[in-house]
């Protein structure tokens, strides 16, 4: 049984009871954790009070996923271009990256969590990528659900070292430059061992995707709160499953 940490128990069955049975949960979510600064503002606290917040709201996504039957959750967490923050929020997330992963490894891993890290990792401090690189070999099989944190991430970063990798490939003879195709596309990219997202959540009401899984987003369906990321609870992902139940995914066909 997963830790529900301050959540009773019986408040979860209930919340997950309201969720119809014949609803479908998504295989793979993925979130655009926004809002911690205006959390923070909001309160007249630093913004990095919001970022420690969201913390917790990261814990009790993983705990839903994992009770609700999704295998991938992926995360937004540093995007390539959060870097033109000012260096104390920088090194404050990153601060707080190094003490979420040390301090939640052993919880996650017991609730059957495997690991992954996507994005430009080695642009990130080396004794960070020691510590990424550890918890993905700690948890590497585990299968309840499959968590994926993007860290130095940009989806254009990415194509980019996706055509680098191929081109590398046909001058190697691995793959015909007229055999490129979207499969082949798709197992250059970061995300290559993972399915695309069924749905793509955005807190604190905006509605961008801010450089996120451009490729993989193609038949997304896209779901704006209006909550902050810190203020985004167990009720207010169980919505999101519930209204995304309800959307007519046609993938461009028609019967
Ligand atoms: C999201 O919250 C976290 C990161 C981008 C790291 P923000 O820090 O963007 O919060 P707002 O958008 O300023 O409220
Ligand atoms: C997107 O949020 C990146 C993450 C949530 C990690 P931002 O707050 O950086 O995006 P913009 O600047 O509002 O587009
Ligand atoms: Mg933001």
């Amino acid at each position: 049984m997963i830790n529900m940490g301050k959540i009773e128990q019986s408040n979860i069955t209930e919340t997950l009871s309201a969720v119809p049975a014949t609803a479908s949960v998504p295989r793979h979510v993925a979130i655009i954790m926004d809002g911690n600064g205006r959390w923070a503002k909001k309160r007249s606290l630093p913004r990095i009070a919001g970022h420690k917040k969201g913390m917790d709201t990261v814990r009790s996504a993983i705990e839903t996923c994992a009770e609700a039957g999704v295998e991938y959750l992926t995360l937004y967490a540093f995007s390539s271009e959060n870097w033109k923050r000012p260096d104390d929020e920088v090194s404050g997330l990153m601060g707080l990256l190094r003490h979420y992963v040390v301090k939640e490894l052993g919880e996650l891993h017991k609730q059957g969590v495997r690991l992954r890290f996507i994005g430009r990792l080695e642009g990130l401090a080396e004794d960070i990528q020691d510590i990424l690189k550890s918890a993905e070999k700690r948890t590497e099989n585990n299968s309840k659900l499959t968590v994926i944190i993007a860290l130095n991430y940009g989806a254009r970063a990415e194509l980019i070292d996706a055509f680098k990798d191929l081109l590398d490939k046909v001058d190697e003879g691995q793959i015909k430059a007229d055999e490129l195709d979207e499969e082949a596309i798709s197992k250059s990219l970061y995300t290559k061992d993972f399915p695309d997202p069924d749905l793509i959540i955005r807190t604190s009401g905006e509605e961008r995707l801010s450089n996120f899984l451009l490729w993989q987003s193609a038949y997304a369906e896209l779901i704006f709160a209006d909550e902050l990321w810190p203020d985004f609870d167990k009720k207010c992902l169980l919505n999101a499953f519930q209204t995304f139940s309800k959307r007519e995914r046609r993938f461009g066909a028609r019967l």
